[in-house]
């Protein structure tokens, strides 16, 4: 058997690209009978950048009604809040002492928001330290998650490493990142990485009229409607290659290059597409936004879960350290 772990913080509604880099490829590893699933919603991770307690819920709520929509089980596999499993911290402070300050000053999401952002506070610095303890607390074998995340997965790999070799003792398991590299990096309305500190990005589980308005928004060059136009490097057609069937794709190809198509015509065929596709996805959501009951015990049912495995391994790390025998 192996043991899947992926998470997403509760920093914003998930989007496109947590959605096509992160919880589409998770689900479909989960569905494979010999996975067992861990997903969680990282709200400790959230609080490096959102310090507004509402916010946290709402997006934790939001989050959680994202996974659910798009059909993962939680009977068959363990779905919980990060938080409430707190001893995650714990196993985070053994690992910082066992992290060198140049692998974490190295980090590229760090140097990224520390330009970016006004609190570059201690949590952002040492955010991969609590990543890697998500990890290896609950012995995964596979974490599948967007390409961004790949430098951090190389952390935990070595963090794990060096932990495992001071006590000569296979401690813990040594995971390996899953990336889909069909996905990869979803783009923004602005060509960036859609991300939601950069605010660019599309979700899906607006109400129509909302959402139609950031699909018309995406950033297009100036080519004239009349005039040709190079599908590869429109942020419009980027998106609709992804969600697009092969037919599809190579009818919107051809009216791009043909001429006398213009990005309004791409952007309500993208806005139709998204509509279409996830349609039920987006009547699920809105039922589970609608009874925050039924996700809290969900919740709750997959932390007792959680709880279980993760104190046997960090009784197994309290040992070897030599806090208990
Ligand atoms: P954000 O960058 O919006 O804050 P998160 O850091 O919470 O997103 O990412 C959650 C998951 O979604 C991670 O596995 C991440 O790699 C994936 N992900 C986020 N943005 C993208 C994107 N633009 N393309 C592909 N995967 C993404
Ligand atoms: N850092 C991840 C992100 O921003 C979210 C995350 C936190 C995560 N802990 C994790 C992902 C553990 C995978 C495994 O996308």
């Amino acid at each position: 058997m192996s043991r899947i772990l992926t998470g997403i913080q509760a920093s914003g509604k998930p989007h496109l690209g947590n959605l096509l880099g992160a919880i589409k490829p998770a689900i479909k590893l989960s569905e494979n009978k010999s996975n067992e699933s861990l997903f969680f919603i990282a709200d400790l991770h959230a609080l490096t950048t959102v310090k507004d307690a509402e916010l946290i819920k709402s997006h934790t709520q939001a989050v959680a009604a994202a996974w659910l929509a798009f059909g993962f089980d939680t009977d068959k596999n363990v779905f919980y809040r990060q938080s409430r499993i707190p001893e995650v911290t714990e196993l985070a402070w053994y690992l910082n002492c066992f992290t060198p300050i140049p692998m974490l000053q190295n980090a590229h999401s760090y140097k990224d928001k520390a330009d970016k952002l006004s609190d570059v506070n201690a949590g952002l610095f040492t955010y991969p330290v609590l990543m890697a303890s998500d990890i290896l607390m609950y012995d995964a074998n596979f974490v599948p998650v967007g390409k961004d995340q790949q430098q951090h997965l190389e952390m935990t790999r070595d963090i794990a490493r060096s932990f495992n070799h001071h006590y000569n003792e296979e401690v813990f398991v040594i995971p390996e990142v899953k990336i889909d590299e069909a996905v990869m990096t979803v783009p923004g309305t602005d060509g960036q990485k859609m991300s939601k500190s950069y605010g660019n990005t599309i979700d899906i589980f607006l109400p129509e009229k909302k959402l139609r308005k950031v699909v018309l928004g995406i950033k297009t060059n100036s080519t004239p409607l009349e005039e040709p136009k190079n599908p590869d490097t429109c942020n419009v057609f980027s998106l609709y290659k992804l969600l697009g069937s092969t037919t599809q794709i190579t009818e919107m190809r051809a009216n791009y290059e043909g001429g006398n198509y213009g990005y309004g015509h791409a952007k309500q065929a993208l806005f139709e597409l998204i509509m279409d596709q996830y349609k039920n996805e987006r009547a699920l959501f809105d039922g589970f936004m609608n009874d925050p009951t039924a996700l809290e015990s969900r919740l709750q049912e997959g932390e007792a879960k959680a709880r279980e495995i993760g104190h046997s391994v960090l009784n197994r790390v309290r040992k070897v350290v030599g806090f208990t025998s």
